[in-house]
């Protein structure tokens, strides 16, 4: 069954995941802020992807590229040229559309004639430097992996690495995007997790495989429902890619493409060799071959598989809504509660537990409404573990804890809390 985008945008805006980019002045199309949960979430997402990439793997590093580099970058990777969408317009409203989403030759808001179609770089230009005139023309980065190829050869003399190797980044980039919507899936500005691979152009074939299976099994490990995820086959590529498969969620209510992984062979290297003048090729240091590295990407996006998540891990029983998120990824590990606001004893044990529990873990506290209230809340920001300290607690150091998917109750013991919620979350 597809869940519906509404209620879970709702859900993100009130309880503070995500609101619409510069509300106050009606908003900004294609532009979204992330809440105090959201920037949680998203940091977890990132740490996990980032420890699973760089820490457990290890011939991969990381970069952290600037945003806006030399222009002629765009020029060499070819997004100057190709990076476009064919746009109409309609002649009596004015309204633009990307040709390939209008079926005929009517606009469909009002009827209009459509003039032919004119191509469209999405790039975002900028402008750098103070005097009138002399302004520099730059552009926000359309992908962030371009900094990766700039930076191979200065990690490759930085480090021992030898081919095959991988750098990957986590980085924001920008596009007009023609039609930006549906939530998170299709913003100006996005963030997009990269690793760019590095063989010998003989062993292309093997890495694709590889890292195609590889970054699908990451997903699954973070999905509940990982059956919802898929292969889709490009046979449209983009003007760098000779081979393409997107990993999809295919239960999306919007769009399904997660992530791409692209067969770059040495489109990139060798277009910023021709164009930067500077010999990117790379010498094996045993056998002394000399050869162009090629090059398999994986781009993901870390907004689209936030939104991903958030409708992965949404559901309804009767009117409660609970957030099944994988436990790692949850903004709160646990929640601690007073059995009742005005005892000070259990609240005097239970902000005791909660500043113990909070030196390891990310631990919310509410002492508000009744139990069965603060349930309610925690399910429906994905919290884990409800924690209760009630008048046994006094007498015997034991809490109630509650599971957030069974809605099951246990008794723990103090003591031994820390390894059952660390065991429970996979931590
Ligand atoms: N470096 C290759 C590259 O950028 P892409 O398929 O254009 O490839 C990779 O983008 C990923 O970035 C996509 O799979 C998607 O998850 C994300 N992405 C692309 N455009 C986006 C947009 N306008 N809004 C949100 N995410 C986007």
């Amino acid at each position: 069954m597809t869940k519906s985008l509404d209620k879970i945008v709702s859900l993100a805006k009130r309880r503070g995941f995500v609101f619409s980019g510069s509300e106050i002045y009606g908003g900004l199309h294609g532009f979204y802020d992330y809440g105090p949960l959201g920037v949680e979430l998203k940091n977890n997402l990132k740490a996990l992807w980032w420890k699973w990439m760089t820490k457990d793997h290890d011939n991969i590093v990381g970069i952290d590229g600037a945003i806006i580099t030399n222009p002629k970058v765009w020029e060499a990777s070819g997004h100057l040229k190709s990076f476009v969408d064919p746009l109409v317009e309609c002649k009596k409203c004015h309204h633009r559309f990307k040709a390939d989403d209008i079926p005929g030759d009517k606009c469909s808001d009002c009827g209009g004639e459509l003039t032919a179609p004119k191509v469209f770089n999405i790039l975002v230009p900028t402008e750098l430097g103070v005097i009138e005139g002399e302004k520099l023309k730059a552009y926000l980065r359309g992908e962030a992996c371009q900094t990766i190829y700039l930076n191979y050869k200065n990690v490759l003399n930085s480090t021992r690495l030898k081919i095959p190797f991988g750098i990957c980044q986590i980085g924001k980039a920008f596009r007009n995007e023609v039609t930006p919507g549906n939530f998170l899936f299709r913003q100006r500005e996005f963030e997009q997790w990269d690793l760019q691979w590095f063989c010998h152009p003989s062993e292309m074939e093997k890495w694709f495989e590889f890292w195609k299976e590889e970054r699908m099994n990451w997903y699954k490990s973070i999905f509940t429902h990982s059956e919802n995820l898929g292969f889709y086959k490009h046979e449209k590529l983009a003007h760098y890619a000779k081979k393409a498969f997107d990993i999809n969620y295919e239960a999306s209510p919007v769009g399904k493409e997660m992530e791409g992984i692209h067969w770059r062979g040495d489109w990139d290297l060798a277009g910023h060799s021709k164009f930067s003048g500077v010999d990117l090729n790379y010498t094996d240091p045993e056998t002394k071959e000399n050869y162009m590295p090629n090059i398999v990407e994986t781009s993901g996006g870390v907004d689209r598989t936030f939104m991903f998540l958030l409708v992965d891990a949404y559901e309804e029983e009767g009117d409660r809504v609970i957030l099944k998120l994988n436990p790692k990824l949850a903004p709160y590990k646990a929640a601690v509660f007073p059995l009742l606001a005005n005892k000070p004893q259990l609240v005097e044990k239970a902000k005791a537990l909660y500043d113990n529990l909070k030196n390891d873990m990310s631990i919310a506290w509410d002492d508000r409404g009744n139990i069965g209230k603060r349930y309610y809340s925690q399910d429906e920001i994905g919290t884990p573990y409800c924690i209760t300290i009630d008048f046994d607690t006094l007498e015997n150091d034991t809490v109630t804890v509650r599971d957030r998917d069974t809605a099951t109750q246990q008794r723990v013991a103090i003591s031994e809390l820390t390894a059952f919620l660390r065991a429970g979350i996979n931590l």
